[in-house]
């Protein structure tokens, strides 16, 4: 594929297939599924969202698939696949030589990723570690890459501390150290949500043209539709654990398949071009993710809900060539189950 091919082709394998991912937390209180049965395609060179409220798993999902998951969770069942190899078989070695290397991440907090007393030369030659080249080429690398972020004067700027930095220049400076060794996938969980609109502009017009450049996938965690809308190729929405919808971001944007996406989407249309900077209030709760559920996972919240969305869990529908849904609403209007 080259580079600067800016719609790559659909290879036949996608760069990372989760597949019928589990995941439980222990907790005082009982074991909290917060991932369920959650399937989901990252092809190669394409930027796919992940949205939905807060709670509902977007950070254990991008954790799972980093192999950064606390003590107290388990993964219960399902693959990560990524590059054709199951994550998840992968012995803690085989691991961590991806991190850093085929796999990369930004955080919502950019100091999760820098060491406060280390200077950022120090940092951005050290993440080359993989790479067979000398410490003043590695310099020379970090130093165009800070350049290509937007810090000023990089070549003196280098030799500073992370506390020398605003908050969004140390944000730039992690992306310039995730895309430095050119990951294959670079997982970005709320990237932006620490930064004002202007800011939070910069940054997706940065990371889309790195993006096009590197040639790499981004799995995007946002709870911002306006960002997913414009940055994204394709969106999965996650409710309470589970994908309730994925599919090519164009397709769910205009005809969205699940009453869950069209609450988050219809509650003011307006306000996805205006760059809505958290999602719009649907009335009730999420709900508690302890014990498991039976039915479907939104009834109580849905406005079309019928007795089967009581007791029975939906299966996932095609809604359009790239969209499905999970929603017997769908089965109702003849829509065929994948
Ligand atoms: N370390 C943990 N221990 C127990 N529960 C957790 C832990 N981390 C997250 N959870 C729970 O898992 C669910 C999903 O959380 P999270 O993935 O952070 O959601 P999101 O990123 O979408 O806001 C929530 O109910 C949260 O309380
Ligand atoms: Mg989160």
């Amino acid at each position: 594929m080259r580079r600067e091919d800016p719609t790559p082709p659909m290879s036949a394998h996608p760069l990372l297939e989760v597949r019928n991912l589990n995941l439980d937390f222990g907790s005082p209180r009982g074991r909290v599924h917060a991932l369920r049965n959650v399937s989901l395609d990252v092809p190669t060179g394409q930027i796919v969202g992940i949205v939905g409220e807060s709670g509902s798993g977007k950070s254990t999902l991008a954790y799972t698939v980093m192999g950064l998951l606390p003590e107290n969770a388990q993964v219960t069942a399902g693959s990560i696949v990524f590059e054709r190899r199951d994550l998840l078989t992968l012995t803690a070695q085989a691991r961590r030589s991806l991190m850093g290397d085929r796999l990369s991440m930004i955080f919502q907090d950019p100091m999760t990723a820098l060491n406060p007393v280390r200077t950022i030369e120090s940092q951005m030659i050290d993440i080359q570690h993989h790479e067979q080249r000398g410490r003043s080429e590695k310099r020379a690398r970090a130093i165009d890459m800070l350049k290509r972020v937007g810090i000023p004067d990089p070549q003196s700027r280098i030799g500073n501390y992370p506390h020398q930095f605003s908050g969004g220049m140390r944000q730039r400076i992690c992306i310039a150290m995730a895309l430095l060794v050119r990951p294959s996938l670079l997982i970005a969980d709320e990237p932006t949500t620490a930064l004002d609109a202007t800011l939070e502009v910069q940054i997706i017009h940065l990371l889309k043209d790195l993006q096009r450049e590197i040639g790499c996938s981004i799995l995007f965690v946002s709870h911002h539709l306006g960002v997913v809308a414009e940055l994204c190729d394709r969106v999965a929405v996650m409710y309470a654990g589970e994908v309730v919808e994925q599919g090519a971001v164009r397709d769910i944007f205009h005809t969205p398949g699940h009453p869950y996406t069209r609450a988050l989407l219809e509650c003011d249309p307006g306000r996805i071009k205006q760059r809505t900077r958290n999602l719009p209030t649907i009335p009730g709760e999420v709900p508690s993710m302890l014990g498991s559920k039976k039915g479907c996972i939104f009834h109580p919240r849905c406005p079309h809900a019928f007795d089967r969305c009581v007791y029975e869990t939906p299966g996932e529908y095609r809604v359009a060539a790239d969209q499905v849904a999970r929603c017997h609403l769908l089965d109702r209007a003849g829509m065929v189950a994948t």
